[in-house]
């Protein structure tokens, strides 16, 4: 008989459900899974109707309004922090010290110094844990990065990497704690840069110097009462201060000298999840984009000039792509890559090696967020 996996969520709003289903669904995309995730208890200070609706609809056992009593339970093995970033560094280092395993959303902690801290508990620990940087999960980002090793774009000259979105392109979006220092610890700095610069470390290889650029385009918000989410608008009410911000553009140094450029945005009309990246190399380049998430364009095997890109959809053998669809063409979701890093967690969790994107991938992106921080205020290039 295969043991349970028992499961704890703190933060049961989008990204809390979206890891609850993931659990549910890891035996039916895992037949050989190793053990039997059960979700037996969830923590949410939210008390609205809703949220008591999704509990029973994930059909976890318990309830508790305060998340350490969820933490302090004996009868839990994973923890899933899933609410806004300012708890992420207490629930995660009560996580690790309590012996759990933890599965923390990005940005981990609010800035470095947070995420190490995060770090430092779970390597004290010594429980398994995963970041949530999905993007890396996605095949067509496995067969990127394998080709990328594999030489088949001879050696790395550039690599663009661009995160738009227009979450908060709305003026009258409400002020939410992702506006506010104190909650978020950055603006699109921790929430899509995070993501871009671990694409960028995964395909390419470590970045060692940035130099970067950012504004604040929405100055002040209306404020919002009772629960929230990234979509929210706060209609006639007063105004509060945006205190982090919309914008960034940055050019990095990888390891080896590769040059990069990125650029990230909150608010930036008619952009809806325009994640992506493009490598080039001296003679072959590539690209891939979030809302085309099975296609790769490949530039492969040409000439240098009058080379043409051409559309490779994913396949049954490219990374986790035959869990989820038997052929090519048949599309993943989002969803899907949150499946994907559930189970590498359960096979860190079960092999004792680190699979998939850990706690020490986020605060390597952490410092690369606090960098870039850095360079915007002090105007020069930053070492990491
Ligand atoms: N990996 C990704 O692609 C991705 C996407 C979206 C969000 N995120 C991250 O996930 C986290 C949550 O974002 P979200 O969009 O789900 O936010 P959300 O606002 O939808 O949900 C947060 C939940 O946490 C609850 N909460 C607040 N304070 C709490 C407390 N003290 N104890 C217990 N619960 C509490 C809220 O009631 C809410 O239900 C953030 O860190 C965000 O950056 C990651």
């Amino acid at each position: 008989m295969i043991s349970p996996l028992r499961v704890g969520v703190v933060g049961l709003g989008w990204m809390g459900q979206v890891h609850a289903r993931s659990y549910s669904r890891l035996r039916q995309h895992y037949l050989d899974l190793p053990v039997d995730p059960v979700l037996v208890a969830v923590a949410d200070n939210a008390a609205d109707g809703r949220l008591a609706a999704a509990v029973a609809a994930y059909g976890f056992t318990d309830v508790h309004a305060d998340w350490q009593e969820l933490v302090a339970r004996p009868d839990i093995d994973v923890i899933s922090v899933t609410g806004p970033n300012f708890i992420h560094r207490d629930v995660g280092v009560a996580v690790a010290q309590a012996g759990k395993h933890l599965w923390i959303e990005k940005p981990a902690g609010r800035n470095a110094a947070e995420t190490a801290e995060i770090a430092d508990a779970v390597r004290g620990a010594g429980v398994a844990s995963a970041a949530g940087f999905n993007y890396r999960n996605a095949p067509a980002v496995e067969l990127a990065r394998q080709l990328i090793a594999d030489g088949r774009l001879g050696t790395i000259q550039h690599v663009a990497i661009r995160l738009l979105a227009d979450y908060s392109a709305h003026p009258e979006g409400g002020l939410t704690w992702r506006f506010v220092n104190e909650y978020a610890g950055s603006g699109v700095l921790g929430d899509l840069v995070s993501h871009g610069v671990d694409l960028g470390r995964h395909l390419v290889g470590e970045i060692e110097e940035v130099v970067a650029d950012t504004a604040t385009f929405i100055t002040s918000r209306p404020q919002v009462s009772g629960a929230a989410s990234h979509f929210s608008r706060g209609g006639g009410g007063p105004l509060g201060d945006v205190e982090n911000e919309d914008y960034v553009s940055a050019l990095l140094r990888f390891a080896g000298g590769v040059c990069g450029t990125l650029e990230s945005s909150r608010t930036a009309v008619g952009e809806q999840c325009t994640y992506g990246v493009e490598v080039h190399g001296d003679h072959g380049a590539l690209r891939w984009d979030f809302r085309r998430m099975g296609e790769l364009e490949l530039c492969l095997d040409q000439d240098h000039q009058n080379a043409a890109f051409q559309t490779r959809f994913v396949a049954p053998g490219d990374g986790e792509l035959s869990r989820f669809q038997p052929g090519s063409g048949i599309a993943m979701s989002y969803d899907d890559l949150k499946v994907i890093e559930a189970h590498r967690l359960v096979e860190s969790i079960v092999t004792g090696q680190a699979v998939g994107a850990t706690i020490e991938d986020a605060l390597t992106a952490a410092r690369l967020v606090d960098a870039l921080a850095e360079s915007a205020r002090t105007r020069r290039w930053v070492s990491v």
